[in-house]
């Protein structure tokens, strides 16, 4: 079920939760700012664009849209891109070089209508510049958040995600342990290169995001988070490398599943 609130006075979230039998709750949310020259930020998964369309009508007129960041190119993020291209002509898409490539193997952008952005680079949208950030983890190489430097909110795309219990609409309802456990969690499900990498050189990647001193964190796969809620946030990441790496299933767990389901074995 998809559902909109309201992250600051400029920014609406449209959100949906997919169930993952046995792990928990994931956000998945998409963005509007309501900038001079409106910014959608992500477009909800695949299977839910229908829904996700009538959610996004509730809070703007599409036809009003004047960008679409698109912080990569996963399932979760591109279900409403081209229903969005096809209904409003003046839709430009911000991402990536290599933004452009992966969807060029499934469903190509109009390269006229893209714009293209490295990390550091602005683009200006009217009342606002929006900074593209590389958040610090990340699971496609895609990748590119973007900080709003108006409002200071940054929007860190799969990066601070969780998975939960119950899924409120801020961090700040949520316990310290559930949101660390469910953090960590998501983070090594997402990001598993991150038992890989240098701690120091992890650290100092963190620092990059604390001296952005955000006024809000606002993740895909996480309720929106005041920027006081930062240090919960970046902790929780700092824990990942050195947490027990995910495992998913085997085909024997899978057969105890359907075992289990259907009643049948052998
Ligand atoms: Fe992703
Ligand atoms: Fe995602």
């Amino acid at each position: 079920m998809m559902h909109v609130y309201k992250a600051a006075p400029d920014v609406d979230v449209v959100t949906s939760t997919a169930t993952i039998s046995g792990f928990g709750n994931l956000a998945i949310n998409a963005f509007v700012i309501h900038a001079t020259e409106p910014v959608l930020v992500d477009t909800g998964a695949v299977r839910e664009s229908e829904d996700f369309m009538a959610a996004l009508r509730t809070v703007i007129d599409p036809a009003d849209l004047r960008w679409i960041w698109l912080t990569h190119t996963d399932f979760d993020h591109i279900g409403s891109l081209h229903h969005l291209l096809e209904e409003n002509e003046r839709l430009r898409v911000i991402t990536s070089f290599l933004g452009v490539g992966i969807m060029s193997l499934a469903a190509p952008l109009p390269i006229d209508r893209v714009h293209l952005v490295n990390p550091g680079q602005t683009v200006d949208v009217g009342d606002r510049t929006l900074t593209a950030v590389r958040p610090p983890a990340f699971d496609n190489p895609i990748t590119t958040g973007l900080r709003d430097e108006r409002s200071g909110i940054f929007f860190s795309a799969d990066c601070f995600g969780a998975l939960l219990d119950e899924v409120p609409e801020c961090v700040e309802d949520l316990s310290d342990a559930a949101l660390r456990t469910g953090q960590v969690f998501w983070a090594t499900v997402d990001s598993s290169w991150l038992h890989t990498v240098d701690r120091a050189v992890f650290a100092s990647e963190l620092d990059r995001i604390r001296r952005l001193e955000p006024t809000m964190i606002l993740s895909s796969h996480l309720p929106a988070a005041r920027g006081s809620s930062m240090e919960r946030l970046l902790d929780a990441l700092a824990a990942v490398p050195d947490a027990p790496p995910f495992v998913g299933p085997d085909q024997a767990a899978l057969e105890q599943m359907l075992a289990g389901i259907t009643g049948v074995t052998g």
